[in-house]
């Protein structure tokens, strides 16, 4: 039984993967900020922390008071849709804090217990926004961060046999992707093989793959989890 750090649990992705390792047996912590709606239910092996992961000053010393993590699935992300002429300083700081800056911060705070143990798994969950240009500027530069975080990690890492994996997905049934504009969704969908969105579920079992069984020569990977959904 391991224990699974899973970020942005409360809903969405992060919800299924939680629920994916807890089907599993695993120990679960689940960290947001946010509960309040959530339907990530109460188990035995559920763990739940409240935290704002703009705070990435704070990351180490609430690491700290966890127990050492097995595999660490950055999850939790932010997006906004302004034009990339009018985004205001805000969004875009947040944004950068939590998609790109937390998980970093994540990284470094949980690797020395893994180095110590020459084992571990860390899970980044990226997008398949990271390889276009995509339309909403600073949600597509920071998935393309964590894909190159992805691998440098793996770098740094890998002779300490830990394990740095990323997984792209496509349009997701979550609140975030349904807070795209109808237009967006249509072209979104236009190019996608099945024409429907992923489920969460499906993209929690490609973490889960990465954050338990994926051979140890799967390292500095993406997943692609899109089923053709590059956005034009
Ligand atoms: N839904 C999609 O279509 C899609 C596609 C590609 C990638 N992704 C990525 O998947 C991940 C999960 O997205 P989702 O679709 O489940 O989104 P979501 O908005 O449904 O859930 C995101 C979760 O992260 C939490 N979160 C956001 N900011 C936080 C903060 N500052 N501190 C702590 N928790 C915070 C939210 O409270 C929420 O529970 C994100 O990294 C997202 O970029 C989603």
């Amino acid at each position: 039984m391991s224990t699974i750090l899973v970020t942005g649990a409360a809903r969405g992705i992060g919800q299924a993967t939680a629920e994916a390792f807890l089907a599993g047996d695993h120990q679960v912590i689940a960290l947001d900020r946010l509960w309040q709606g959530s339907s990530l239910a109460d188990h035995p092996a559920l763990q739940r922390v409240d935290y704002d992961l703009q705070n990435v000053d704070g990351i180490r010393s609430m690491i700290g008071d966890l127990p050492p993590i097995d595999t660490l699935v950055n999850n939790a992300g932010i997006l906004y849709v302004p034009p990339h002429d009018q985004f205001p300083v805000a969004q875009r700081k947040e944004i950068l804090a939590v998609n790109l800056e937390a998980p970093a911060e994540l990284i470094e705070s949980v690797l020395p217990a893994m180095k110590t143990s020459q084992t571990g798994r860390i899970v980044n969950v990226a997008s398949v926004a990271a390889f276009t240009g995509h339309p909403d500027l600073w949600y597509g530069i920071t998935k393309a961060g964590i894909l190159n975080m992805t691998k440098a990690y793996a770098r740094f890492l890998g002779p300490h046999g830990v394990l740095v994996n990323a997984v792209a997905p496509g349009p997701t049934r979550t609140e975030m992707y349904e807070q795209l504009p109808q237009s967006r969704k249509d072209s979104v969908m236009a190019s996608v093989y099945s024409g429907r969105a992923c489920l969460p579920s499906e993209v929690a079992q490609s973490i889960y793959w990465l954050g338990t069984d994926s051979p140890a020569y799967v390292n500095g990977a993406t997943i692609d989890v899109n089923d053709g959904s590059y956005p034009r």
